[in-house]
Protein backbone atom coordinates (compact mmCIF):
# COMPACT_ATOMS: atom_id res chain seq x y z
CA UNK A 1 0.00 0.00 0.00
CA UNK A 2 1.17 3.59 -0.89
CA UNK A 3 2.66 5.30 2.22
CA UNK A 4 0.83 8.56 1.58
CA UNK A 5 -2.68 7.19 1.76
CA UNK A 6 -4.90 5.84 4.30
CA UNK A 7 -7.36 3.73 4.70
CA UNK A 8 -10.10 3.23 6.93
CA UNK A 9 -12.19 0.02 6.84
CA UNK A 10 -15.27 0.08 8.58
CA UNK A 11 -17.28 -3.27 8.59
CA UNK A 12 -20.33 -4.35 10.20
CA UNK A 13 -23.81 -5.92 9.81
CA UNK A 14 -26.33 -4.43 8.37
CA UNK A 15 -28.23 -1.08 9.63
CA UNK A 16 -25.60 -0.41 12.21
CA UNK A 17 -24.96 2.97 10.67
CA UNK A 18 -21.89 1.84 8.75
CA UNK A 19 -22.56 4.31 5.50
CA UNK A 20 -23.78 7.74 7.47
CA UNK A 21 -20.92 7.45 10.04
CA UNK A 22 -18.55 6.87 7.46
CA UNK A 23 -19.57 9.47 5.21
CA UNK A 24 -19.47 11.87 7.83
CA UNK A 25 -16.16 10.43 8.73
CA UNK A 26 -14.29 10.95 4.97
CA UNK A 27 -15.71 14.11 4.57
CA UNK A 28 -14.74 15.40 7.96
CA UNK A 29 -10.91 13.65 6.97
CA UNK A 30 -11.28 15.19 3.42
CA UNK A 31 -10.91 11.13 2.42
CA UNK A 32 -13.18 9.94 -0.46
CA UNK A 33 -15.38 7.60 0.57
CA UNK A 34 -16.49 4.02 -0.70
CA UNK A 35 -19.54 1.69 -0.24
CA UNK A 36 -18.95 -0.91 -1.39
CA UNK A 37 -22.41 -2.61 -0.54
CA UNK A 38 -23.67 -0.15 -3.52
CA UNK A 39 -21.11 -2.47 -5.70
CA UNK A 40 -22.88 -6.37 -4.75
CA UNK A 41 -26.42 -4.27 -4.65
CA UNK A 42 -25.74 -3.27 -8.21
CA UNK A 43 -24.57 -6.90 -9.50
CA UNK A 44 -28.32 -8.11 -7.47
CA UNK A 45 -30.13 -5.55 -9.60
CA UNK A 46 -28.51 -6.46 -13.24
CA UNK A 47 -29.22 -10.26 -11.99
CA UNK A 48 -32.77 -9.30 -10.64
CA UNK A 49 -33.22 -7.44 -14.27
CA UNK A 50 -32.63 -10.17 -16.10
CA UNK A 51 -35.41 -12.09 -14.29
CA UNK A 52 -32.96 -14.45 -12.79
CA UNK A 53 -33.43 -15.60 -9.24
CA UNK A 54 -30.48 -14.61 -6.75
CA UNK A 55 -29.95 -17.66 -5.45
CA UNK A 56 -29.66 -18.73 -9.01
CA UNK A 57 -25.29 -19.41 -9.39
CA UNK A 58 -24.96 -20.30 -12.61
CA UNK A 59 -27.36 -17.68 -13.57
CA UNK A 60 -25.49 -14.99 -11.82
CA UNK A 61 -22.29 -16.10 -12.82
CA UNK A 62 -23.68 -16.08 -16.82
CA UNK A 63 -24.37 -12.13 -16.23
CA UNK A 64 -20.90 -11.02 -14.83
CA UNK A 65 -19.01 -10.79 -17.74
CA UNK A 66 -21.82 -9.04 -19.53
CA UNK A 67 -22.01 -6.38 -17.21
CA UNK A 68 -19.74 -2.88 -16.48
CA UNK A 69 -19.85 -1.45 -13.06
CA UNK A 70 -18.51 1.40 -12.14
CA UNK A 71 -17.85 4.26 -9.35
CA UNK A 72 -18.54 7.86 -10.28
CA UNK A 73 -17.73 10.85 -8.10
CA UNK A 74 -20.23 13.96 -8.06
CA UNK A 75 -19.65 16.72 -5.82
CA UNK A 76 -17.99 14.36 -3.49
CA UNK A 77 -21.53 11.71 -3.26
CA UNK A 78 -20.60 8.25 -4.63
CA UNK A 79 -22.73 7.60 -7.60
CA UNK A 80 -22.60 3.64 -8.74
CA UNK A 81 -22.88 3.05 -12.65
CA UNK A 82 -24.56 -0.54 -14.72
CA UNK A 83 -23.61 0.01 -18.05
CA UNK A 84 -23.88 3.44 -17.91
CA UNK A 85 -26.87 4.01 -16.28
CA UNK A 86 -26.50 5.73 -12.72
CA UNK A 87 -28.22 2.96 -10.94
CA UNK A 88 -27.83 4.63 -7.07
CA UNK A 89 -31.65 5.19 -6.23
CA UNK A 90 -32.95 1.43 -7.52
CA UNK A 91 -30.79 -0.50 -6.09
CA UNK A 92 -32.36 0.93 -2.27
CA UNK A 93 -34.68 -1.63 -2.39
CA UNK A 94 -35.68 -4.42 0.29
CA UNK A 95 -36.26 -6.38 -3.13
CA UNK A 96 -32.61 -5.64 -4.02
CA UNK A 97 -30.94 -5.39 -0.29
CA UNK A 98 -32.15 -9.56 -0.65
CA UNK A 99 -30.30 -9.88 -4.13
CA UNK A 100 -27.47 -8.36 -3.05
CA UNK A 101 -27.00 -10.46 -0.03
CA UNK A 102 -27.48 -13.81 -2.72
CA UNK A 103 -25.26 -12.77 -4.98
CA UNK A 104 -22.85 -11.49 -2.22
CA UNK A 105 -22.19 -15.36 -1.43
CA UNK A 106 -21.12 -16.24 -5.05
CA UNK A 107 -17.18 -16.68 -4.94
CA UNK A 108 -16.95 -15.11 -8.64
CA UNK A 109 -18.98 -12.27 -7.51
CA UNK A 110 -16.52 -11.31 -4.79
CA UNK A 111 -13.86 -11.78 -7.28
CA UNK A 112 -15.20 -9.53 -10.01
CA UNK A 113 -15.50 -6.54 -7.22
CA UNK A 114 -12.04 -6.96 -5.89
CA UNK A 115 -9.89 -5.29 -7.97
CA UNK A 116 -11.99 -1.91 -7.99
CA UNK A 117 -12.38 -2.17 -4.61
CA UNK A 118 -8.81 -2.09 -4.17
CA UNK A 119 -7.88 0.33 -6.67
CA UNK A 120 -10.25 2.93 -5.11
CA UNK A 121 -7.59 2.88 -1.94
CA UNK A 122 -4.25 2.42 -3.94
CA UNK A 123 -3.68 6.53 -4.71
CA UNK A 124 -5.85 8.17 -2.32
CA UNK A 125 -7.21 7.78 1.30
CA UNK A 126 -10.69 6.25 1.46
CA UNK A 127 -12.94 5.72 4.31
CA UNK A 128 -14.39 2.06 2.54
CA UNK A 129 -17.39 0.42 4.13
CA UNK A 130 -18.53 -3.24 3.76
CA UNK A 131 -18.16 -7.07 5.03
CA UNK A 132 -15.16 -7.58 4.61
CA UNK A 133 -13.00 -4.55 3.92
CA UNK A 134 -10.74 -5.21 7.04
CA UNK A 135 -10.09 -8.92 6.06
CA UNK A 136 -9.94 -9.63 3.11
CA UNK A 137 -9.67 -6.12 0.76
CA UNK A 138 -7.66 -4.03 2.45
CA UNK A 139 -6.01 -6.07 5.05
CA UNK A 140 -3.09 -3.86 5.83
CA UNK A 141 -5.67 -0.71 6.43
CA UNK A 142 -4.19 1.74 8.43
CA UNK A 143 -7.28 1.51 10.70
CA UNK A 144 -10.02 -0.92 11.01
CA UNK A 145 -13.44 -0.18 12.62
CA UNK A 146 -16.01 -3.10 13.32
CA UNK A 147 -18.61 -0.75 13.46
CA UNK A 148 -21.89 -2.80 15.25
CA UNK A 149 -25.34 -2.72 17.11
CA UNK A 150 -28.24 -5.02 18.74
CA UNK A 151 -30.33 -5.69 16.13
CA UNK A 152 -33.28 -4.55 18.09
CA UNK A 153 -31.57 -0.99 17.55
CA UNK A 154 -30.76 -1.55 13.83
CA UNK A 155 -34.15 -2.53 12.65
CA UNK A 156 -35.56 0.68 14.60
CA UNK A 157 -33.24 2.86 12.85
CA UNK A 158 -33.79 1.23 9.16
CA UNK A 159 -37.65 1.73 10.21
CA UNK A 160 -37.11 5.02 10.84
CA UNK A 161 -34.77 5.82 7.72
CA UNK A 162 -37.83 3.85 5.32
CA UNK A 163 -40.61 5.91 7.22
CA UNK A 164 -38.25 9.18 6.61
CA UNK A 165 -38.27 8.75 2.63
CA UNK A 166 -42.00 8.03 2.27
CA UNK A 167 -40.86 4.46 1.25
CA UNK A 168 -43.83 1.96 1.01
CA UNK A 169 -44.57 1.00 4.48
CA UNK A 170 -42.42 -2.19 5.89
CA UNK A 171 -42.85 -3.27 9.70
CA UNK A 172 -40.61 -3.06 12.35
CA UNK A 173 -41.39 -6.96 13.09
CA UNK A 174 -40.12 -7.47 8.98
CA UNK A 175 -37.83 -5.44 9.12
CA UNK A 176 -35.95 -7.10 12.32
CA UNK A 177 -37.23 -10.34 10.88
CA UNK A 178 -35.10 -9.67 7.78
CA UNK A 179 -32.66 -8.15 9.48
CA UNK A 180 -31.97 -11.77 11.58
CA UNK A 181 -32.17 -13.75 8.54
CA UNK A 182 -29.26 -11.18 6.11
CA UNK A 183 -26.83 -11.10 9.52
CA UNK A 184 -26.84 -14.67 9.48
CA UNK A 185 -26.50 -15.43 5.81
CA UNK A 186 -24.16 -12.88 5.73
CA UNK A 187 -21.75 -14.54 8.59
CA UNK A 188 -22.75 -17.93 7.92
CA UNK A 189 -21.18 -17.75 4.28
CA UNK A 190 -18.42 -19.81 3.18
CA UNK A 191 -16.45 -16.41 1.50
CA UNK A 192 -15.18 -13.90 3.47
CA UNK A 193 -18.11 -14.01 5.94
CA UNK A 194 -18.74 -11.22 8.10
CA UNK A 195 -16.21 -11.11 11.26
CA UNK A 196 -14.18 -8.61 13.11
CA UNK A 197 -10.68 -8.51 11.78
CA UNK A 198 -8.58 -9.64 14.96
CA UNK A 199 -6.70 -5.95 14.53
CA UNK A 200 -10.35 -3.67 14.77
CA UNK A 201 -11.23 -1.64 17.10
CA UNK A 202 -14.84 -2.92 17.96
CA UNK A 203 -17.52 -0.16 18.36
CA UNK A 204 -21.27 -0.82 19.87
CA UNK A 205 -23.31 2.13 18.41
CA UNK A 206 -26.49 0.45 20.35
CA UNK A 207 -26.62 3.38 22.95
CA UNK A 208 -25.06 6.10 20.50
CA UNK A 209 -26.88 8.85 18.81
CA UNK A 210 -25.32 9.35 15.25
CA UNK A 211 -22.75 12.34 16.15
CA UNK A 212 -21.43 10.51 19.16
CA UNK A 213 -20.81 7.34 16.47
CA UNK A 214 -19.02 9.95 14.20
CA UNK A 215 -17.21 11.33 17.07
CA UNK A 216 -16.24 8.12 18.34
CA UNK A 217 -14.71 6.59 14.23
CA UNK A 218 -13.04 10.12 14.28
CA UNK A 219 -11.25 9.66 17.79
CA UNK A 220 -10.09 6.06 16.91
CA UNK A 221 -8.70 7.35 13.66
CA UNK A 222 -7.08 9.87 14.68
CA UNK A 223 -5.64 7.74 17.40
CA UNK A 224 -4.25 5.36 15.10
CA UNK A 225 -2.93 7.89 12.49
CA UNK A 226 -1.01 9.49 15.13
CA UNK A 227 0.03 6.40 16.21
CA UNK A 228 -0.83 6.19 20.33
O1 LIG B 1 -24.21 -2.63 3.18
P1 LIG B 1 -25.35 -3.04 2.24
O2 LIG B 1 -26.64 -3.33 2.97
O3 LIG B 1 -25.57 -2.05 1.14
O4 LIG B 1 -24.86 -4.42 1.57
C1 LIG B 1 -25.68 -5.16 0.72
C2 LIG B 1 -25.28 -6.62 0.77
O5 LIG B 1 -24.00 -6.80 0.19
C3 LIG B 1 -25.21 -7.23 2.17
O6 LIG B 1 -26.16 -8.26 2.34
C4 LIG B 1 -23.84 -7.83 2.30
C5 LIG B 1 -23.19 -7.63 0.98
N1 LIG B 1 -21.88 -7.02 1.12
C6 LIG B 1 -20.79 -7.86 1.17
O7 LIG B 1 -20.96 -9.08 1.16
N2 LIG B 1 -19.54 -7.33 1.25
C7 LIG B 1 -19.36 -6.01 1.29
N3 LIG B 1 -18.12 -5.52 1.36
C8 LIG B 1 -20.47 -5.13 1.26
C9 LIG B 1 -21.72 -5.67 1.18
Amino acid sequence: MNQDVIAVAIDGPAGAGKSTVARAVAQALGFVYVDTGALYRTIGLAVCRRGLDGTDVPGVLAVLPEIQVTLAYQDGAQHVLLDGEDVSDAIRTPQISTYASQVSSVPAVRAYLLDLQRNMARRQSVVMDGRDIGTVILPDAQVKIFLTASPETRAARRFAELKDKGTEPVSYARILEDMKARDALDASRAVAPLKQAPDAVLLDTSEMTLDESIQAVLSIVRRRIKGD
